[in-house]
């Protein structure tokens, strides 16, 4: 069977058996062209609450399917690669969490969304990269407990000067890997180029860069810039997408060690193999959803 057989066979099945598939931007080409809708992590977590179909396939990693299931408990939620976990999400625990907030009386816990439903029903409010510092800025609370990702956290820190953020530990190995020597060699190399980096990366490579933001909003600003070269400093499967859509202009990846191999765990045959013989959709515990909902809840509120 070819790829393009396989992808069509793929879009009958989900159409005969009323299945969605969302795709994060950096899954493989292959996937992303079967998907119903294509995002960052706001973006998706908007579409799991509204899509009409009765079941959804999240074709990420673990954190992304838990929270379309805990947003539409009643559908039948599939994650498209069982090992596709994130590192980030299982950095700590609860327990950590909540031993944590007792130093700061008064403080309100915000989880970044690539978190553990336990860790989101012990937080007061989700976020995701592109909403984290809008939504803290909203917060009543000055004391702040920012988990896991100390990157992420100090960037917001930056954008709220009025707030204080506490951090325990924790980051995205793959986006942590990139050095300021990374970033000021891709300048030098490409002295036209834009460097666009993801919040994830360390502070000092934020600091350097030209814009800073989530998947989504570096994929808008090269659709609104009018430059033709780009250092793209996220997974570089943003890069490949980048380059399929503007055909045009130049992107060239800030490091070519920047794949994430919990979210290429899933490939075009993976899906495939679902939608043909079935999969085991996510089990969650009631009690532990509906304690991790409010957290999610409060986000799309607040965001
Ligand atoms: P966004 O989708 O929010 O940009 O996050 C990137 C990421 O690392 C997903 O795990
Ligand atoms: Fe997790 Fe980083 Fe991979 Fe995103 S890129 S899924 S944060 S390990």
């Amino acid at each position: 069977m070819t790829i393009r057989e396989m992808q069509e066979e793929i879009l009958r099945m989900k159409e005969e058996k009323d299945l969605c598939i969302l795709a994060h931007t950096y899954q493989s080409r292959e996937v992303t062209e079967i998907a119903d809708y294509v995002g960052d992590s706001f973006q998706l977590s908007l579409k799991a609450r509204t899509a009409p179909q009765s079941s959804i396939l999240m074709c990420g990693v673990r954190f992304m399917a838990e929270t379309v299931k805990i947003l539409s408990p009643e559908k039948a939620v599939y994650l498209s690669s069982p090992q596709a976990g994130c590192p980030m999400a299982e950095q700590l625990t609860p327990e950590q969490v909540c031993a944590e907030k007792e130093k700061y009386p008064g403080c309100m816990t915000v989880a970044y969304v690539n978190t553990t439903a336990e860790l989101k029903a012990v937080a007061d409010v989700c976020v995701t990269s592109s909403s984290a510092a809008e939504i803290v800025k909203k917060l009543p609370a000055k004391d702040i407990l920012f988990i896991p990702d100390v990157n992420l956290g100090a960037y917001v820190q930056a954008c709220c000067p009025e707030k204080k953020l506490h951090f325990l530990f924790g980051g995205c190995p793959v986006h942590s890997s990139l050095t300021l020597r990374d970033a000021k060699r891709a300048k030098a190399e490409h002295p036209a180029a834009k460097l666009l980096v993801h919040p994830e990366c360390r502070p000092e490579v934020v600091a350097y860069a030209d814009y800073v933001g989530s998947t989504a909003g570096i994929i808008e600003y090269v659709a609104r810039s009018p430059k033709s070269e780009f250092i793209i400093g996220t997974e570089n499967s943003v890069a490949e997408y980048l380059g399929f859509e503007y055909p045009e202009k130049k992107f060239y990846p800030l490091s070519k060690g920047l794949i994430c191999a919990d979210m290429k765990a899933t490939t075009l045959p993976d899906v495939y193999r679902i939608l043909k013989e079935g999969a085991e959709p996510l089990e969650m515990n009631p009690e532990l959803l509906q304690k991790a909902r409010g957290c999610i809840d409060r986000m799309l509120a607040l965001g």
